[in-house]
């Protein structure tokens, strides 16, 4: 029978966190303040990481299911990859009025790899990455209506919070619901010849709710509505390019868009991405479309992505993570229907999810309690998970952190229930 597991000591996290709202507004910025977990019960210092595992400060170990919000496809601290980072270093350098040989080959390596890719540019962060996509599509169709469908970043463009963004630039960006072609179709009639680009999750991930697997046809609909409308469409696979397949979920589902972007998980935790896609939209770039940045050419980040491009590839590790990921969604499944939590088990076998729901005997909220205890009992038995947002599979999660992760889970679900059973509250 599963008991309550005690507070993880956490005075270091705290004493730094106390330090750190004196140097920065709000100590820690966006989806790492503590109120995005459960507060007082997580971290809020990391000192390292080793394959599938964090330790905080105080020397607390985790099992790291949130893989640094997703670069982390292979493990925490790759030698690989550091030994390749660390010979650039010492025998080239990395940052330069000009750019280095190794632009090409990553460029040519990502060509080969993802299916939209005809050309590409290389940035740095995913926000960088799908800003520079809208704006392509706004200088290849001389139109400036942008349909979007998740979350793309947080430049002006597309931020969720609207604080310190122009009213006239938020009216340029429109909203749509993953999966509800009728909503995407009135969107697009609403500026009729005005929509320079959809851009799109290829897999639903609307923050904290479930995710979605596009459904049969879907992928290709939205091309096709996209394409009768004369907009650019935009996959944003910046979580799982080169995470649901090798070559994005384009390639496993089979949709090309006319541009990706691409990042996270293309270097292992190396902050590049990438857009990719056709020459003849690409191609606005070369004249009509500024882009450009210091720290773009940067070698460092591009020796990185073309060593984890090969291990990914030689290890075969996107199918590898697919199967031991199918393996966990079925256990997940079967746990979270025999504790009767009023729950949703969701993803695709690298990004599986739990999310509590609202069971019509129970308060309305209830659900929220469940989950701040759940997640509280996770913790503290040294899973690391987010409340709010999917988890990942990494390659170094070996078969024993996967199963210690479903025993916490079975056991926080226990208590749960036994702490909040439906229609007590
Ligand atoms: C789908 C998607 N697009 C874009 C971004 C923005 O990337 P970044 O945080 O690197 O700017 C994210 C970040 O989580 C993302 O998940």
């Amino acid at each position: 029978m599963a008991v309550e597991f005690p507070k993880l000591k956490l005075d270091r996290s705290m004493a730094l966190f106390e330090e750190a709202q004196r140097l920065s507004p709000g100590g820690v910025m966006g989806i790492r303040r503590p109120y995005n977990f459960v507060q007082g019960e997580y971290p809020i210092f990391i000192d390292h990481g080793y394959g599938g595992h964090i330790v905080d400060v105080d020397g607390n170990d985790y099992i790291d299911m949130l893989c640094a919000y997703g670069p982390i496809i292979l493990g925490y601290n790759e030698p690989e990859i550091n030994a390749a980072v660390k010979e650039q270093i010492d025998q080239k350098g990395f940052c330069f009025s000009l750019v280095q040989e190794v632009q090409n080959r990553l460029e040519q390596r990502i060509i080969d790899l993802v299916p939209c890719a005809e050309q590409v540019i290389l940035v740095k962060t995913g926000s960088d990455a799908t800003s520079l996509a809208v704006r392509i599509a706004r200088g290849y169709t001389d139109k400036k209506y942008i349909l979007r469908c998740g979350y793309h970043g947080w430049h002006d463009w597309c931020v969720e919070g609207h604080g310190g963004v122009p009213e006239e630039t938020i009216a340029l960006t429109e909203g749509f619901e993953y999966g509800n072609l009728a909503d995407l179709e009135e969107k697009l009639n609403h500026h009729p010849g005005e929509v320079a680009g959809v851009i799109i999750t290829p897999v639903g991930h609307p923050g904290a709710k479930p995710l979605i697997e596009p459904p049969k046809g879907y992928l290709e609909a939205v091309r096709d509505l996209a394409h009768k409308h004369s907009a650019v469409l935009i996959f944003d696979e910046i979580r799982t390019g080169f995470r649901a397949a090798l070559g994005g979920a384009q390639q496993r589902y089979g949709v090309t868009p006319d541009l990706g972007t691409f990042g996270k998980a293309l270097a292992n935790g190396y902050a590049i991405s990438c857009v990719a896609g056709k020459r003849e939209i690409m191609s606005v770039c070369e004249k009509k479309v500024f882009v450009s940045s210091t720290f773009f050419p940067n070698s460092l980040e591009m020796v990185a992505a073309l060593k984890c491009l090969e291990i990914l590839e030689r290890e075969d590790v996107q199918n590898r993570i697919w199967e031991r990921g199918t393996r966990f969604l079925q256990r997940l499944r079967e746990i979270v229907a025999q504790s009767g939590c009023p729950a949703t088990v969701s993803g695709i076998p690298p990004m599986p999810f739990v999310t509590f729901d609202k069971a019509p005997e129970d308060g309305d909220k209830i659900y929220r309690a469940r989950r701040e205890y759940f997640y509280t009992q996770t913790i503290r038995r040294g899973l690391f998970i987010q409340p709010y947002h999917h988890w990942y599979i990494a390659y170094r999660h070996t078969e024993a952190d996967l199963e210690k992760a479903l025993w916490a889970i079975q056991e926080a679900l226990e208590l749960t229930m036994k702490k909040y059973p439906i229609g007590a509250h």
